[in-house]
């Protein structure tokens, strides 16, 4: 308690405040949640969601992890998504990375970190596919601050793959997937120019269409011509 004595302080004030500007403010926001937009960002202390964007409790649903990554057997990050999309409706879906983002600069490393790396080597595929493109870029903060950019634009589609906003989009919600990025140095966010909204922008091999029953049906008879050719 004593280690924790500013935080609970600052707590107190906070609350006081708030309730003080806007009475019943914590009872009537108990009652529900209607957040337009699903954030995601890095955890980097300094990359401070709500704030950096002007919203109050309420109005953001956030996941964060190490270099804004997402990853389609993340069932953290899914869930997250699922529960966003599906029960709260958000309008939108937002990427936010950052510039020298430590995650980023670690898995363009060779030196091993240990568990992380297992977790950067999505990010070290961002990589390998624009791979051309960084080796262009000769001076190394450049080359990182592309990487950054590079990796929450393909997050971006990532998201977009997912089951459950290719099913929002199959039935007619209104729901966008951005991408945007944060200067430390500066506080002041950057629109990176992604925005999906329709299944038709993204490829073709990802646009999926409402499974008939039988395509989980297995096929018994070719199933049995193979074991008794045998
Ligand atoms: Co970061």
């Amino acid at each position: 308690m004593k280690e924790l004595e500013r935080l609970y302080k600052n707590n107190l004030e906070w609350a006081t405040r708030i309730n003080a500007e806007t009475p019943n403010f914590f009872a009537d926001l108990s009652k529900q949640q209607s957040p337009d937009y699903l954030w995601i960002g890095c955890s980097d202390s300094r990359v401070v969601s709500e704030q950096l964007v002007g919203l109050q409790p309420g109005e953001l649903f956030v996941h964060r992890n190490i270099a804004n990554v997402v990853v389609h057997t993340d069932l953290n990050c899914l869930a997250v998504i699922q529960y966003a999309v599906e029960v709260l409706k958000v309008k939108h879906i937002i990427v936010c990375g950052h510039y020298g983002c430590g995650g980023v600069l670690a898995s363009m490393q060779t030196v091993e970190h240990g568990l992380i790396d297992n977790w950067l080597c999505h990010i070290k595929n961002v990589h390998l596919k624009y791979q051309e493109e960084l080796d262009a870029l000769t001076d190394e903060t450049v080359r990182l601050n592309r990487l950054c950019e590079l990796n929450v634009i393909e997050q971006v589609k990532n998201i977009c793959h997912t089951t459950m906003v290719q099913r929002a989009w199959r039935n007619s919600k209104a729901l966008s997937v951005h991408g945007c990025i944060y200067t430390l140095e500066t506080g002041l966010l950057k629109d990176l120019g992604v925005r999906y909204s329709h299944m038709h922008d993204l490829n073709s091999i990802f646009q999926l269409k409402e499974a008939k029953k039988a395509v989980y049906e297995p096929n018994l008879k070719v199933m049995e011509t193979d074991y008794e050719g045998r």
